[in-house]
C-alpha cells in the first residue's frame, strides 16, 4: 500500500544539537523506596520478550495478530512513523482512525473505516499518549466483537518487567513498550502478553559483544556531557537578539509517498534482543525516583506555562497515577516559535513526519504540538533554562524580527 506522508525537513534551518537531553541519562540505583513501591505491584517477569526498540516489539505483535500482505492495521492518525513501519514492512494496509482533541480514539468513526477497507482488518493499535493511561475498555469491546486483535501501545508509559503504571497493559492481547524512554539505557523495547501462550516460542538473538561495549560507552558518554547552568539563562537574551536579527528560515514541508517502511525500521535487527546492559539497567534503576521526578517536572512545566502567551498544555491536569513521558504543549505559531526554540538548542520534539489522514486533530498537532522533556535526570538548572527559553521565545514578536 502507498501512504502519503507530510514530512518536515529541518536541514535548511541548520538547527544546533539540543543542549539538554530529551531522554534520561546517568544512573540512579533502586533503593528502599523502590522496595516499598514494587512490593505493591506484581512483577511481570518472565512473561515478556525484549527487543532493541518498541517498534520491533510492535512488529512481532502485528505478525502474531495475523497482519500480512492480505490484511490491514487500524492505527491512530496522530503517530510517529515507527508505529506504522512494522505493518508496512509486513506488506499490510494501514488505515488511520481519527482522534479527539485529547487524543482519545474517535469510536464513532471506526465502523465506517472498517467498511471501507478493501482488506480484512486483523489488528488495532491504541496508544496511551504521553503516559496518560486511558480506559480502552469500549475500544477493546469493539475489537473483540469483530475478532480484531487489540495491540496496546505502552511506549509512552512506564511499563517494564518490574513495574506497570496505573492500569497500563490491561487491554491488549499484546502490549508493547519502550523502556529506554524511561530509563537511561542505550536501547530497549519490550513485548508482553497477559496470556503467556500468545508469545510461546517468541525468541530474539543476543547482540554481539562489541555492540554491548558500544552501548555501555554510549551511556557513560551521555552521562558526562556538559550541562547547562545559571550562566546560560543569563546568555539567552543575547542569543535571542542575534537570532531575531535574521528572518527565520522555514524548513521544507513536503508531501512524499511511501510504499514500504521508513528507514527508521531496519528489518535486519527485527529479531535482536535489547543489550544485556540495557536489560540490567532497566531492572536495577530506581522506579520511584523516575515517577517522583517526572511528576514534579511536569508540574513545574504546568506552573510555568500558566502565564505564557500563545500556548496551552494539552493535559492541564496531572492525575496522581500518571507518570508522564513528556510535557505536550500546543503552540499557536510554530513559525517562528518552534524555529526560535530550536535555534536556542532547546530539546523540542514534534511528530512532523506523519502519514496524511482526514483527522483534523492530527493535521493540527503535527506542527503545533511540541513534546518537551520532563524526565527524571533533568537538573533544576536544566528545567529553569528550558522554561526561561520558552518564556522569552513566546513573548517575542510574531511574524518577523522579534526585537
Ligand atoms: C507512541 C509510540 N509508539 C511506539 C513507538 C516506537 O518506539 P521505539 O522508539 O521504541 O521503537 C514510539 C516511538 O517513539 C512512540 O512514540
Amino acid at each position: 500500500m502507498t501512504l502519503d506522508y507530510l514530512v518536515f525537513d529541518p536541514s535548511p534551518c541548520s538547527f544546533p544539537r539540543p543542549r539538554v537531553p530529551v531522554l534520561p541519562r546517568g544512573f540512579e540505583p533502586a533503593g528502599a523506596d523502590d522496595a516499598r513501591l514494587l512490593s505493591d505491584v506484581p512483577p511481570l517477569n518472565g512473561r515478556g520478550v525484549y527487543f532493541s526498540r518498541g517498534r520491533y516489539a510492535l512488529g512481532e505483535a502485528y505478525r502474531r495478530a495475523g497482519i500480512d500482505g492480505d490484511s490491514a492495521l487500524l492505527a491512530p492518525s496522530y503517530h510517529c512513523v515507527t508505529m506504522l513501519d512494522p505493518a508496512l514492512s509486513l506488506g499490510a494496509d494501514v488505515l488511520l482512525y481519527p482522534l479527539l482533541a485529547d487524543l482519545a480514539p474517535d469510536l464513532a468513526a471506526l465502523d465506517q473505516l472498517l467498511e471501507r477497507s478493501s482488506k480484512p482488518v486483523k489488528a488495532l493499535l491504541a496508544t496511551h499518549f504521553f503516559g496518560f493511561v486511558r480506559d480502552f475498555s469500549a475500544l477493546k469491546q469493539w475489537c473483540d466483537a469483530r475478532d480484531i486483535v487489540f495491540v496496546e501501545d505502552c511506549s509512552h508509559t512506564l511499563f517494564t518487567e518490574r513495574y506497570q503504571v496505573g492500569g497500563a497493559g490491561r487491554y491488549g492481547r499484546f502490549v508493547a513498550s519502550s523502556p529506554y524512554k524511561f530509563f537511561p539505557s542505550a536501547d530497549g523495547g519490550w513485548l508482553y502478553a497477559p496470556d503467556a501462550t500468545a508469545l510461546a516460542d517468541a525468541a530474539t538473538d543476543q547482540a554481539a559483544w562489541m555492540a554491548e561495549l558500544r552501548g555501555v560507552k554510549q551511556c557513560i558518554d551521555a552521562a558526562r556531557l556538559p550541562r547547562v547552568g545559571p550562566a546560560d539563562i543569563g546568555a539567552l537574551d543575547g542569543q535571542l537578539a542575534t537570532i531575531f536579527e535574521d528572518e527565520p528560515v522555514a524548513g521544507d514541508d513536503r508531501r512524499v509517498q511511501r510504499a514500504a517502511q521508513s528507514p527508521q525500521y531496519q528489518r535486519e535487527v527485527e529479531h535482536l534482543s535489547a543489550l544485556r546492559a540495557s536489560r540490567w539497567l532497566i531492572g536495577h534503576a530506581s522506579v520511584s525516583s523516575a515517577i517522583h521526578r517526572r511528576q514534579a517536572n511536569y508540574r513545574r512545566w504546568l506552573q510555568a506555562v500558566a502565564g505564557m502567551p500563545h500556548c496551552r498544555p494539552l493535559y492541564p491536569e496531572l492525575p496522581e497515577q500518571v507518570v508522564p513521558y513528556m510535557f505536550p504543549l500546543c503552540i499557536e505559531h510554530p513559525m517562528p516559535h518552534f524555529y526560535w526554540l530550536k535555534q536556542l538548542a532547546v530539546p523540542v520534539w514534534r511528530w512532523d513526519e506523519m502519514a496524511v489522514s482526514a483527522c483534523p486533530v492530527a493535521a493540527d498537532y503535527r506542527l503545533h504540538l511540541l513534546h518537551l522533556p520532563c524526565h527524571q535526570a533533568l537538573s533544576d538548572d536544566e528545567m529553569a533554562w528550558m522554561i526561561a527559553a520558552l518564556g522569552k521565545v513566546l513573548c517575542g514578536q510574531v511574524g518577523g524580527a522579534g526585537r
